[in-house]
């Protein structure tokens, strides 16, 4: 690496987090493949970090943080932050390849949107060392073109989504909240997990139920701060899905109640299970009882919510492209 860390030529390192739903309604299978859902995303407190260094061509390595397996990661083309890099440059005109280095937090094909994280930070840390201000809007329309999750993983925080999951409105809410996450022993396929959905309905002409007032508890829950009411509004329309491909998701889920989580929920299309607690206190006494049944490898805690993607080390006169 060249450049002292006050150039650009140093490199530009953007962090984006890893989501749980908080609800996810699934609705019919569209024209185009896709689900229209109706979900509650927060992002927590596990997090992936792309630095993007100028380089003769494109290229990517990724490193492990705290255990994470990163042997499924692409390093090739398909990888989703390299098509994102290469992505934004395309539409601004940029002549100027990267290197993306991604330290990996979040578990891989676990239904956290690790990814799309990924995806999210290499647009941001490109942005800001190509010094274009594409904004937060402009990034997340690309964002869209690359995956269903990637709009919330730059806008961060807590949002409902509609559509794919990527037309977003943010929730405000003041609440933090504390979770476990246990990972699965082996990842799923979201496309998978929506096709075992559609099998278990059984219906071709299956149409989505009207508005139950899931969606409202939820918003109660957050913008009141109650965890016991949060604990009840989770829910996951995929979550049968899960479990019918990873039937050990079910004695997962049962373990940490019984173990006082106060709720628990399959993340995304899984296999991780989420787990909401009171505390973090609470989240490290959970882990401890846990540890001995699950294996203290697969254990992680987090809070969210927490911020969307952003640049970490604002480098020389480079800066963040949220609020510019
Ligand atoms: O958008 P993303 O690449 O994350 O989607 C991966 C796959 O998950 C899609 O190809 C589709 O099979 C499924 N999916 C879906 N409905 C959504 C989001 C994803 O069916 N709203």
């Amino acid at each position: 690496m060249s450049g002292s860390p006050s150039t650009p030529s140093a490199g530009v390192t953007a962090r984006a987090s890893a989501k749980v739903n908080l609800l996810l309604q699934v609705g019919p299978r569209r024209d185009d493949g896709f689900h229209d859902l109706v979900t509650v995303f927060q992002a927590v407190s596990l997090h992936e970090d792309v630095t993007a260094t100028p380089a003769d061509e494109y290229g990517i390595t990724v490193e492990s943080v705290g255990g994470t397996d990163v042997s499924g990661v692409p390093l090739d083309g398909s990888n989703l932050a390299l098509r994102a890099a290469r992505l934004l440059a395309e539409r601004a005109g940029v002549d100027e390849p990267v290197h993306l280095h991604v330290r990996k937090e979040v578990p891989v094909a676990g239904g956290m949107a690790g990814g799309s994280a990924d995806a999210a930070a290499a647009l941001v840390a490109c942005d800001a060392l190509w010094r274009l201000h594409s904004g937060l809007d402009g990034l997340a329309e690309l964002g869209a073109e690359l995956g269903s999750d990637v709009p919330f993983g730059l806008h961060g925080r807590t949002a409902v989504g509609t559509g794919r999951g990527d037309r977003l409105v943010p929730v405000l809410t003041t609440a933090s909240f504390s979770w476990v996450f246990v990972l699965g022993t082996a990842g799923l396929s979201t496309p998978a997990v929506f096709a075992e959905c559609d099998r278990l309905r059984g219906l071709d002409d299956w149409s989505a139920p009207p508005a139950d007032g899931r969606l409202e508890a939820v918003e109660f829950a957050l913008r009141s701060g109650d965890v016991q009411a949060l604990g009840e509004a989770l829910s996951n329309d995929l979550a049968e899905a899960a479990c019918s491909l990873a039937p050990e998701l079910t004695a997962t889920l049962e373990a940490g109640r019984a173990a006082g989580a106060v709720a628990g929920v399959v993340s995304g299309s899984g296999p991780t299970v989420a787990l909401l607690v009171s505390s973090p206190a609470e989240a490290r006494r959970l882990v401890r009882d846990l540890a001995p049944v699950l294996g203290e490898g697969r254990l992680r805690t987090a809070t969210g919510p927490v911020p969307g993607a952003r640049v970490l080390e604002p480098v020389g006169t480079t800066r963040s492209t949220r609020g510019s």
